[in-house]
């Protein structure tokens, strides 16, 4: 748990993140997370995946969005990306996430507003490529803004997707107002440090809210892609699935690059439709960090490898 908190806490820190990537971490083990740093490597590793049955939610990484050169270059690569998805025609099984902060949302007081129509122009390219998007949800500051986004991006592109976190104590009655037709919602555990008045802390607790989410979403109209790694919540996902009466093509599952790759094949070659998350770009300390909090064994294995860069 402390190391956790230790590592979301970096995750964030500049001091951090200049002496990790100053240190000689392992190439493998960040490209183990992370497909590589430019648009051919992703789309290169997007191409294996569907080869291999699964479907691909591509991520540009690149958080925390300093100034508004950089929140047009992150829109601009965005668009770059999707006319090279929709012109290797693999726009119908490769969609894109996105973060409002890397759009620029937090810019002063029209970065909402701004980061909102870089959004929009990506959705445009989306919509040229055959494909959709999908909202991801930051720290608990942000859901306001990112689901009163989504609802806008919505009017014109129906199919814009959201994240939902069960680990926030709100997520039950959010998911409650997305429970209708053509509502995408991804549902994580969550992957911040969050304060216990909006969070719940025990592990346990964020299990049993994701299974109350799970429910309402696989028995709601909308589209649930159920995005976890945990083997006893995908049970509990195809379970419902099958209580609710939902055909295999009413609901997804949802996996990070690198993680439970065997899973992710076992479930594909059981019919049901697997996406996988695949981030890219230079920007992925904090991406990276972020996945060495979820597993002390990931975090023991990035410390024996400095030194051996
Ligand atoms: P949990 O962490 O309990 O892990 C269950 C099991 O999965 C572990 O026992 C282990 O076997 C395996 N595992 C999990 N993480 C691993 C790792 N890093 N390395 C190796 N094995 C691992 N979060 C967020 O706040 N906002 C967002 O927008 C998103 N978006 C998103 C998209 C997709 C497609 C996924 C799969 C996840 C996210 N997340 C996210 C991250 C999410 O909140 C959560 O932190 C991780 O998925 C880990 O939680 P699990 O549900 O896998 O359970």
């Amino acid at each position: 748990m402390l190391s956790r908190q230790l590592l979301l806490a970096a995750a964030r820190s500049p001091a951090a993140r200049r002496a990790v990537l100053t240190a000689p971490v392992s190439r493998a083990l960040v490209e183990r997370f992370i497909a590589g740093e430019d648009r051919e490597a992703a789309v290169r590793v997007t191409d294996e995946l569907i080869v291999r049955g699964l479907h691909v939610s591509v991520d540009y990484l690149g958080e925390d969005t300093t100034d508004q050169a950089r929140a047009d270059a992150v829109r601009d690569e965005y668009t770059a990306l999707l006319a090279r998805l929709g012109a290797a025609g693999i726009g119908r099984r490769a969609e894109v996430s996105v973060k409002l902060s890397a759009l620029g949302a937090n810019l002063g007081p029209d970065g909402r507003e701004a980061a909102l129509d870089r959004a929009r122009e990506v959705c445009e390219a989306a919509r040229s490529a055959g494909t959709t998007v999908t909202l991801d949800m930051e720290d608990h500051t942000t859901s306001d803004d990112t689901l009163a986004a989504t609802a806008e991006l919505r009017v014109d592109f129906p199919w814009v997707g959201v994240v939902l976190q069960s680990y926030l104590r709100r997520t039950e009655g959010d998911c409650r107002e997305l429970l209708h037709s053509g509502s995408r919602v991804r549902l994580v555990k969550g992957a911040y440090a969050e304060p216990e008045t909006v969070a719940f802390r025990d592990k346990l607790e964020v299990d049993r809210s994701y299974v109350r989410c799970l429910r309402l979403l696989m028995e709601g109209h909308g589209y649930p892609m159920v995005a976890t790694h945990d083997p006893r919540l995908i049970e509990i996902a195809g379970a419902l699935a099958v209580r609710a009466g939902r055909a295999q093509d009413t609901y997804e599952f949802q996996m990070l690059y690198g993680i439970r790759e065997e899973e992710q094949r076992r479930l594909a070659a059981a019919g049901e439709t697997v996406r996988v998350y695949v981030p890219y770009g230079a920007d992925w300390y904090g991406y990276f960090m972020r996945r060495l909090a979820e597993r002390p064994a990931n975090l023991a294995f990035f410390l024996r490898s400095l030194g051996h860069g």
